[in-house]
């Protein structure tokens, strides 16, 4: 089998970056370890920068998003007995994120790619990549379960776990991590939601989130201790944390019910430099994580994944290798940025074990900050929606 691009996970990276090549004439297949209904159905953040919603526009995949998905224009920011909005109409005018879940993303995608006859392989064991070294005489291959697809580029979007990644010889990898003492203990369930926009909550107690899928779906999160079993967490406790958490500003009270999915997700940060190696360039999670806090998770695989589509189209239309070779450059800048935010408001917002009594009061004077000064809450406003591509 031969192909352009191989590509390796069928997440929002591989999927889009399938459908952005085809809309160029560029031919891939996509090799996902999962099942089409696991991916489907797993569930992972929701917002989306207007960046975000303006390429899967663009590209012919937003039209259920545009019609299902929740516009908002603001966030809001609550701990000491108040809540404290920050508008981007007035901070950001124009720009705005939209309340989508990732698994609808990815079952746009794969309806898109399917629809124009892609090749989406679900299922599929074993993959290996082979022959990535630069200047090395085959192209790049990609074996999976007794089969070999040979390709001009292969594109790992196979998550943080994936293989792409351990592929390329340690010594040309440089890794920048950290690591957090805590976890989100995530649920979605069927309530109607509390608040029309996102509530991130900095108590006592640690961090809590209220953000939402649809009128009747809202989506919660806790901080727990990073060793948290979700076991230990029976719907009761749940509901009674979030309550201690959330109902703490006059009027707000919680509105709890059926919950029909419980998981607990680790927190990291995570860069690789370079994302790329011979012909092998990697996108997504693959390359970098962070918390979910300031949700970026998504739209950054998203950011990867255009660099990518505009360096192969160069690539494969006169042969010029100037945008392949400079991908993990123009990609990093974004991610840092993005890497920065994360981890910011993670710091803002969550209890940290270790914190004396001094650190706990600079978080709350910078969230003073935030909520007061038009310069501060624009700092978190404009990177909340999303830089502009490039900048
Ligand atoms: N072979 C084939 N597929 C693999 C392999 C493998 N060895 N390992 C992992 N995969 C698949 C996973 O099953 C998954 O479907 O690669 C896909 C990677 O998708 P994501 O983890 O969703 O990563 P990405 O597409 O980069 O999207 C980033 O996803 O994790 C969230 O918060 C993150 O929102 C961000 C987004
Ligand atoms: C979500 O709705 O899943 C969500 C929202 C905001 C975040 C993280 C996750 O910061």
């Amino acid at each position: 089998m031969r192909t352009q691009v191989g590509i390796i996970g069928a997440g929002p990276a591989g999927l889009l970056l399938s459908h952005l090549l085809h809309l160029r004439g560029i031919s891939s297949v996509v090799l996902e370890k999962r099942s089409r209904d696991y991916i489907e159905r797993r569930v992972r953040a929701g917002v989306l920068e207007q960046g975000t919603v303006d390429t899967l526009v663009e590209a012919g995949v937003g039209e259920r998003m545009l019609r299902e998905g929740l516009p908002h224009h603001g966030i809001e920011l609550r701990y000491g007995g108040a809540g404290h909005r920050i508008p981007f109409e007035k901070l950001v005018p124009g720009r705005a994120i939209t309340v989508y879940g990732q698994q609808e993303v990815v079952k746009d995608l794969i309806a898109a790619r399917l629809a124009a006859g892609g090749d989406v392989r679900f299922e599929v064991e074993d993959v290996e990549v082979h022959s990535l070294e630069p200047g090395s005489d085959t192209g790049p291959y990609v074996t999976f379960g007794g089969e070999r697809l040979d390709c001009d580029v292969i594109a790992g979007c196979d998550g943080f776990h994936g293989v792409s990644r351990p592929s390329i010889p340690e010594d040309v990898l440089t890794v920048f991590e950290r690591e957090y003492p805590f976890a989100w203990l995530g649920i979605l369930a069927n309530v109607t939601p509390s608040s029309e926009e996102l509530i991130y909550a900095r108590t006592d107690r640690g961090f809590a989130l209220h953000s939402m899928r649809s009128p009747s779906v809202s989506r919660f999160y806790l901080q727990v201790p990073a060793d948290t079993r979700i076991e230990d967490w029976p719907d009761e406790r749940i509901w009674d944390e979030l309550r201690a958490r959330l109902e703490n500003v006059p009027g707000f009270s919680l509105t709890t019910g059926e919950i029909t999915e419980k998981g607990v997700t680790p927190m990291r940060s995570f860069v690789v430099e370079p994302m790329q190696y011979g012909r092998l360039y990697l996108a997504g999670d693959a390359a970098h994580i962070v918390p979910p806090t300031g949700a970026k998770g998504l739209n950054l695989a998203v950011a990867d994944v255009r660099v990518l589509t505009e360096a192969l189209a160069a690539y494969f239309s006169d042969g010029s290798t100037a945008l392949l070779d400079g991908y993990s450059e123009a990609c990093l800048k974004r991610v840092w940025r993005a890497q920065h935010f994360s981890w910011w408001m993670t710091t803002l917002l969550h209890t940290f074990e270790d914190e004396d009594a001094y650190g706990r009061r600079l978080q709350l004077s910078y969230l003073d900050y935030v909520t007061s000064s038009e310069a501060a809450a624009t700092t978190l406003a404009e990177n909340y929606v999303g830089l502009p591509y490039g900048s």
